[in-house]
């Protein structure tokens, strides 16, 4: 079986470039007891991706010349594996690839009787739908009527953020770069003001669309934006790191936040998360965004963009802006 992968050429100095990925073709082994053979549908696109291709990352690091580290949803072409047949749907670390083979003891089978196997990393994806639920219930724990501001709010986890927010009773603020995008927060993601951080006098901007100060600030970008945010927040507020995306390419140079004195002076809380934490609360988190999206009530949009050799340049527009909703590749 023929496959074609993408590898980490070299590691990233600053700006993410296309040109520090390839694309080469590569011949599968025939497959081992407890192995299975993928055709790989969809490729999750996250920022997290980019933090492999570093040295000492969070997420292990990727190796120069290996496939990249990607979550994605297959379908199984063949196995050696009990527990997983031919056609079934798959979720899993199927790496950054067209096919894969691998051993099927670290494969979800998904079941596709209530939404597409996509949604696995989208809307009820680990790394998007689930981040956003654990990160804005059981993290910020919203109240009715918080005023709750979202960073990044039109990418994945913004888009899911924003909405469970709205669904627990709060009133929500998103923050992302340009107007099509202020509108796509207003118009799709029902947020009820949107703020564009690449217009001028974003603190401006917050205070007119929150006049009475926040009360839960649900961070995806770091630096300057959060400066801006905690000079506004309320009273006990809480500040919950989801994510840093600012700083990701700032290798060794990671910027805090220098207005950090906002926390002890307003009495409030910065709190980090990542969704392993909640691993205990998996099939509760995915049942309550199952029960939203059926009811309607939690949409994510997607963009997809076709073939193998579009997957550089999708990893390079999550820090240069270019998409809406949760990105991903089809290969
Ligand atoms: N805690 C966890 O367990 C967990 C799990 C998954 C993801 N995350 C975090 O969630 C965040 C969102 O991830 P995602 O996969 O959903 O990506 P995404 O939001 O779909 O894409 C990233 C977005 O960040 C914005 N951005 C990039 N560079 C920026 C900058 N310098 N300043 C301001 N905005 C910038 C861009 O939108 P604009 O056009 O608006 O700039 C871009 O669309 C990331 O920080 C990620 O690390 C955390």
């Amino acid at each position: 079986m023929q496959s074609k992968k993408v590898v980490l050429l070299n590691r990233p100095v600053g700006a993410l470039k296309e040109t520090d990925m390839g694309v080469f073709d590569e011949t599968l082994a025939p497959l081992e007891p407890g192995e299975v053979l993928l055709e790989i549908e969809h490729l999750s696109v996250d920022a997290f991706i980019r933090t492999t291709f570093d040295e000492g990352a969070f997420h292990g690091t990727a190796g120069l010349g290996q496939a990249v580290m990607a979550l994605g949803t297959a379908r199984v072409v063949d196995s050696r594996f009990d527990g997983l047949n031919q056609g079934d749907a798959i979720f899993g670390p199927v790496g950054a690839q067209t096919h894969a083979k691998l051993p099927g003891a670290m494969l979800q089978k998904l079941d596709e009787s209530a939404l597409p196997a996509r949604c696995s990393l989208g809307v009820l994806g680990l790394a998007t739908g689930m981040t956003a639920y654990a990160g804005m219930a059981k993290v910020a724990q919203i109240k009715q009527g918080d005023t709750v501001v979202v960073s990044a709010a039109a990418g994945a986890v913004g888009s899911c953020a924003c909405q469970v927010a709205k669904n627990l009773g709060a009133r929500v603020i998103g923050i992302a770069g340009g107007s099509a995008k202020a509108d796509y927060l207003l118009n799709e993601i029902g947020c009820d003001a949107a703020v564009d951080y690449k217009a001028d006098d974003l603190a401006g901007q917050l205070s007119a669309a929150a006049p009475d100060g926040i009360d839960v600030f649900f961070d995806n970008v770091g630096g300057e934006i959060l400066d801006i945010v905690l000079l506004q927040i309320n009273e006990r507020a809480r500040v919950v790191i989801c994510g840093a995306v600012s700083q990701y390419e700032r290798t060794g140079d990671v910027r805090g936040p220098s207005n950090y004195l906002k926390i002890p002076e307003k009495n409030a809380s910065m709190l980090g998360f990542t969704v392993m934490r909640f691993a205990e609360d998996y099939a509760e988190i995915q049942a309550a965004i199952t029960e939203w999206v059926l009811a309607g009530k939690l949409n994510l949009p997607e963009q997809i963009e076709e073939g193998i050799e579009q997957f550089p340049k999708a990893l390079t527009m999550l820090f240069s802006g270019g998409h809406m909703g949760k990105l991903m590749v089809a290969p």
